[in-house]
């Protein structure tokens, strides 16, 4: 069988991990899948930009539009992030073109993953986007398809990295937000622009993906109440540890009369529970099922290589010839608690 060929759109820190990984793992990704991945272009903001990457036998692109219309991929790999352009339009060009997608792009797959998962299905593609939730933690994978058969009640976690590693250093070592913020940013973990991380979005646009998937609601980031963790300082964590609590930063979506209720906001945990040991960059995801309670994943949530595991086994999906319907028919009537008084649980 001939190789998948590959296109990658953005070399910062999650696409050079993915070059990185398909190269070093080539013989077990081919094994797995039955068929050989080979990066074959490349396109990024700058050219010029000094990397460690070797980029020798891949073609440089000028565009990512112009790498979505290269008949010489099979499947496009959009890491720049943004919900808007370039990312929406390459991606969209792709899917039309017969194209598979696989995205990290949680920004975009929230605003307009409904969208794009029908232009997926319409031509034929795969749209996959195991990376844009929990990085390294096949969350996406378990709801669609491991618990197809289970009614969920609830899911929750800690669905930012960055905030969770500002929050432990602050608490172990009395740092201030700004120095772990710093540290965060170093580190590759925070976003671009990290008031994305701290005030609380990035965690309400994977809840919002993860409540389309739980419960079949359309994926409505402006329908989640959200508060970040940015006027949180370290005090505050030592009185919630006086009373043997930890400040964890945690999104919910549940299952209310009242329709799907959406939510994130600093949340103090007792420190005997399972989630307040969560430490650092980790994220974790519980599940609350219908006879099933608390299934939970636990595992890296952001960083390069952490989230380009997933970025390749979404690839290595697409190597398999696996085209996963992306998101279910919306049935669930959701709740708006930005708008309406929340519901206690
Ligand atoms: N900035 C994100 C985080 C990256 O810190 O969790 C992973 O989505």
């Amino acid at each position: 069988v001939a190789p998948l060929r590959v296109g990658i759109a953005g070399l910062g820190t999650v696409g050079a991990a993915v070059v990185r990984l398909i190269e070093e793992q080539a013989r077990t990704l081919s094994a797995r899948s039955g068929r050989g991945i080979r990066v074959v272009a490349v396109t990024a903001r700058s050219k010029a930009k000094k990397r460690t990457l070797d980029l020798r036998g891949i073609d440089w692109v000028k565009s990512p539009l112009a790498l979505a219309n290269n008949p010489r991929i099979d499947c496009f790999v959009e890491l720049m992030g943004g919900s808007g352009e370039p990312a929406l339009s390459a991606i969209e060009a792709a899917l039309k073109n017969g194209k598979s997608v696989v995205t990290a792009n949680k920004a975009l797959i929230a605003k307009h993953g409904l969208r794009l998962a029908r232009a997926a299905e319409k031509h034929g593609g795969a749209l996959n986007f195991e990376a844009a939730v929990g990085a390294a933690i096949p969350v996406i994978k378990t709801l669609r398809e491991g618990l197809a058969g289970t009614g969920v009640n609830r899911v929750y976690g800690i669905l930012n990295g960055t905030c969770n590693y500002i929050l432990t250093r602050m608490e172990q070592e009395g740092l201030s937000f700004a120095e772990c913020l710093k540290d965060a940013q170093r580190l590759g973990y925070a976003e671009a622009n990290p008031s994305f991380d701290v005030d609380g979005h990035d965690t309400a646009q994977k809840l919002a993906i993860l409540a389309s998937l739980a419960f079949g609601t359309k994926v409505a980031q402006s329908a989640v109440y959200v508060e970040g963790i940015s006027s949180i300082a370290p005090e505050d964590l030592r009185a919630a540890d006086e009373l043997g609590y930890r400040v964890k930063l945690l999104g919910v979506a549940v299952r209310t009369p009242k329709g799907i209720e959406q939510r994130v906001h600093p949340t103090m945990v007792p420190k005997s529970s399972s989630i307040a040991q969560v430490m650092g960059v980790t994220n974790a995801v519980t599940i609350d099922g219908e006879g099933i309670p608390a299934i939970t994943l636990v595992g890296p949530g952001a960083g390069g290589a952490a989230t380009a595991s997933a970025v390749v086994a979404d690839i290595a999906d697409v190597a398999r010839g696996i085209r996963a319907k992306p998101f279910g028919r919306p049935v669930d009537r959701l709740r708006d608690t930005k708008k309406a008084p929340m519901e206690r649980h």
